[in-house]
């Protein structure tokens, strides 16, 4: 397998500690990198560079691990800018305008829904994601939640059954018969084509015991629980997805002690994702409460078109830095590490030995210039262990 040697690293961030600096982020200056076409080989001074097969000079350049954004919601058909626009004038976000998407996105073809991820996806990976997450929940019928997975399929492994997002307006006089539909024919649909299951538990969207009752037939079914939780209010689904074990519980826009206590002894990921709140216009969430607690932290895009259009992994940092009290490096190791623990993945959010070469170039000496210089390109190169390297 060829090998490729990265030299002239001025800052390279491993997020391994046992490399480097020794710190969380496991930095190195004047570094350099060898990898083959699925992993890394060996990381280490400049000076002590092994040969390779091929060799890119960084120039004097920084180096990341290549982002994880482990909360998406990438096929839908339509725009909701006027929704923005009136939240920015002082309405408040309450989830409503979901029902209008579903409407776009079930009149469209599957070609168009294909064309409008991919573009996404493309904005993503240029941006420096290697791994994204995709979750379904806009169509809220059997074939259409199936027609988005398929779809999510073709960008991602990660994919997410959300027909649990809202109930659908067909539906408003028998939510029992959405419940019971999301259980039966619809999961059964869904499952082949997703490996996680999530569920919008939230004040208007699915209560505790309903959100429990849909992890639950889903777990049956193969799948694997995760939550969106807390957007709009202390709804419990922070004790919900603790209870049930959740690889993550998303947003956590409004936190009890409790809630923080329950997140730091349990394996769930608290996915924050500011660019909502930036685009609702809501309170950031309290991060500084949750790593001083000692809760894992990741950060998300969660990329859709009601409350956050947002394909910028560099802007959610710039936000968890300036609005969220995150240090750099924090918000650095949430966006790339964090992500990957959010989907339990041990092989990518690194640049550890063994890990997936998925990394990125930053046109910039320092990985502080993410936050340092926000709306900027940042990120020169991304390189996926794939071999797929796509440059802006
Ligand atoms: O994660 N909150 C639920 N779902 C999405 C928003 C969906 C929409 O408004 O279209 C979210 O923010
Ligand atoms: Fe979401």
């Amino acid at each position: 397998m060829a090998t490729l040697v990265v030299t002239n690293i001025s800052e390279l961030t491993t997020n391994d500690p046992t490399l480097g600096d020794e710190s969380r982020v496991g930095r190195l200056v004047d570094a350099a990198l060898v990898v083959d076409e699925t992993q890394v080989l060996w990381v280490g001074s400049n000076r002590e560079a092994p040969d390779a097969d091929e060799s890119m000079d960084a120039e004097g350049r920084a180096v990341i691990p290549g982002f994880v954004d482990s909360h998406t919601h990438l096929v839908f058909a339509g725009e909701r800018s006027d929704e923005f626009e009136a939240r920015m004038a002082g309405v408040h976000y309450d989830g409503g305008g979901i029902t209008r998407t579903v409407e776009a996105t079930r009149a469209a073809s599957t070609e168009e829904l294909t064309r409008g991820a991919r573009r996404r996806v493309h904005e993503l990976l240029s941006g420096g994601v290697t791994t994204v997450e995709i979750k379904s929940g806009y169509e809220l019928t059997v074939e259409g939640e199936r027609r988005e997975l398929e779809i999510a399929h073709l960008f991602s492994d990660e994919v997410t059954w959300l027909g649990a997002h809202v109930v659908p307006l067909e539906f408003r006089h028998d939510r029992a018969g959405y419940l019971s539909l999301l259980k039966s024919e619809m999961l059964d649909a869904c499952a082949p084509h997703a490996k996680w299951a999530d569920v919008f538990c939230d004040r208007g969207a699915f209560s505790i015991d309903e959100a429990r009752d849909v992890l639950e037939a889903a777990r049956v079914a193969g799948l694997a629980p995760r939550l969106h939780g807390n957007q709009l209010a202390h709804s419990g689904a922070i004790e919900l997805a603790v209870e049930l074990d959740c690889a993550s519980v998303d947003h956590c826009t409004y936190l009890e002690d409790s809630d923080i206590d329950l997140l730091s002894a349990s394996a769930t990921v608290a996915t924050l994702l500011p660019g909502a709140e930036f685009s609702t216009r809501s309170p950031y969430p309290n991060a500084r409460r949750l790593l001083d607690a000692g809760a894992v932290v990741a950060l998300a895009t969660d990329c859709n078109p009601g409350s956050s259009y947002v394909t910028s992994m560099a802007f959610v940092i710039a936000l968890a830095v300036r609005e969220m009290s995150m240090s750099v490096d924090e918000a650095l190791w949430s966006a790339t590490m964090g992500g990957a623990w959010a989907l339990r993945r041990s092989d990518i959010g690194h640049l550890g030995l063994g890990a997936r070469c998925d990394f990125c170039i930053l046109d910039a000496p320092r990985a502080a210039h993410l936050a340092y210089r926000p709306g900027g390109n940042v990120v020169a190169r991304t390189h996926r262990s794939s071999g797929v390297t796509s440059q802006p």
